[in-house]
């Protein structure tokens, strides 16, 4: 398979892809503003005008809009205005964070190897929907969260990071899902902030750092 070139990015302008609650999109923001993540976050983007993440957002002063499907004719059409919101701000990187939605081709053709997911399991275990509900009822002993490069395949690309918690016998769905968002709040910047750096490829379906020179 032929290698995805080394990548890399110059105006480090982020878009952040959400749906509700919106804490991941708070622990970005929370990192840029530490100088941890050297970023520009240019827009946020909602599917539902009523996520409390948008609200929140507005209040920190980020470019926030609502942008409801049911406007728009289909997924297709849906994507491309998504698309033409991301170019109008010079987006690079696109990070999907709690966004309830598939990505169809318009977008992931737009931004190849440009869109990040956060998903609360250690992929490939426990993809889709309920994530922590699937992996308290499967029995696993350790969890996690996975950060990973969006592909037509649902959970499926090349995984840039993970972190790992132990499952406990008197786990509930909240209790699971509140210790691996921890992790979350902590992979997710790093991960970013390790695509932004550039010097990476996609080998197959691994995720290549570059060599450091000696
Ligand atoms: C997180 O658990 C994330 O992994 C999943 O959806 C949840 C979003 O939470 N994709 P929040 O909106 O970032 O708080």
């Amino acid at each position: 398979m032929t290698p995805v070139p080394f990548s890399t990015f110059s105006t480090r302008r982020i878009g952040v892809l959400i749906s509700a609650r919106g804490s991941n999109l708070q622990s970005i923001v929370d990192a840029v503003a530490k100088g941890c993540l050297a970023a520009t976050i240019a827009v946020v983007i909602s599917n539902r005008t009523d996520a409390a993440g948008l609200t929140w957002a507005r209040a920190a002063g980020l470019d926030a809009l609502g942008l409801p499907p049911r406007d728009h004719p289909g997924r297709d059409a849906y994507d491309a205005a998504i698309v033409e919101q991301l170019r109008a701000r010079h987006v690079e990187l696109v990070c999907l964070a709690g966004f309830m939605r598939l990505v169809g081709p318009r977008l992931l053709e737009a931004f190849p190897h440009r869109i990040l997911n956060i998903h609360p399991s250690l992929l490939p275990a426990f993809p889709g929907l309920d994530a922590q509900r699937q992996a308290l009822e499967h029995g696993v002993r350790i969890s996690g969260a996975t950060v990973h490069i969006v592909t037509s395949e649902l959970d499926g690309g090349p995984i840039v990071a993970q972190a790992s918690v132990p499952v406990l016998d008197d786990d509930t769905v909240d209790t699971l899902a509140a210790r691996i968002l921890i992790q979350e709040h902590r992979i997710y910047p790093e991960a970013i902030r390790d695509v932004l750096a550039g010097g990476w490829s996609v080998q197959g379906r691994r995720f290549v750092r570059a060599a450091i020179p000696s």
